[in-house]
């Protein structure tokens, strides 16, 4: 059930600063999206605004729409919470709830919503460290606490939790900056499989990753410090990296900034 994301004429504000400014882009389901560009110019900005994460931001709104296939996500009666459930998000550092068992991590949303039947929390537990390729790693110590974990297995955690509520769409904020090599590597085998169900956008400020893992690359940039972010250019990965439209995107991927 993974969904299309339609972004058209999105503009988001922190209060007065206008952070990213007019992006429009489509993003198919089943597929995988980068998001590339220098430090600072609006990539988990806009991340957060495609489940609404913005919002824990006090002052922070947007201008523009977010559609998940033909839902406006920003739409009357739509409720954030289910938004986060629909669009799940595993951050930069893998954040699990170090004390809690590896097990209560994976299901920490379904218990959340009530679930209580402990057959169907061990089942759901089960696929979704499956489904995160760590479940041969964890399985006879699923008692024992996420923390205990390397930091390639708490990231893994992290996004077992995250499909344990069956979302229709991934985000992922520079998931692997904080890991070495071969989990890197775990983490985009992982990304490749995840895309046979999952929509998926991630944050990388790695260019061979993009160029590894995503089917499109939208190039984010600024004109100047202070002003808003911009979508330069968005095509298919392969397109952007070998023949890029604007000097712009071949100076970045080339190296020459950022
Ligand atoms: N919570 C926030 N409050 C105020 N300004 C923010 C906040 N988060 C990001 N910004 C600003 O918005 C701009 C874009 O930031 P960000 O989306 O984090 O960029 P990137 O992920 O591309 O490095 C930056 O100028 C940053 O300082
Ligand atoms: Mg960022």
């Amino acid at each position: 059930m993974a969904k299309s994301l339609t972004i058209d004429d999105l503009n988001v504000y922190y209060g007065d600063f206008h952070a990213v400014k007019d992006v429009s882009l489509k993003i198919a389901p089943k597929s995988v999206t980068a998001f590339i560009g220098p430090s600072g110019c609006g990539k988990s900005t806009v991340l957060r605004t495609l489940n609404r994460m913005h919002e824990v931001t006090p002052g922070a709104y947007t201008t523009g729409s977010v559609k998940l296939d033909e839902l406006d996500l920003y739409g009357k009666g739509v409720d954030p919470v289910g938004v986060r459930t629909t669009v799940g998000m595993v951050f930069q550092r893998a954040n699990p709830f170090p004390t809690m068992s590896i097990r209560d991590n994976v299901v920490a949303g379904l218990k959340l919503a009530g679930v209580r039947d402990k057959a169907k929390l061990d089942e759901v537990a089960e696929a979704s460290l499956r489904g995160a390729n760590l479940w041969n790693e964890v399985k006879d110590r699923l008692d024992k606490p996420g923390g205990g974990l390397s930091g390639g297995q708490q990231q893994r955690l992290c996004i077992a939790r995250a499909i344990a509520v069956s979302p229709q769409v991934l985000l992922m904020d520079e998931p692997c900056s904080a890991l070495d090599p071969i989990s890197t590597l775990a983490i985009e085998d992982l990304i490749a499989e995840l895309k046979s169900d999952y929509t998926i956008v991630i944050v990388t400020h790695n260019m061979q990753q993009a160029a590894r893992v995503s089917d499109q690359t939208a190039f984010f940039n600024l004109a100047a410090v202070g002003k808003p972010g911009e979508l330069i250019e968005v095509g298919a990965t392969s397109d952007v990296f070998s023949n890029p439209v604007r000097t712009e995107t071949e100076d970045y991927i080339s190296g020459r900034f950022g």
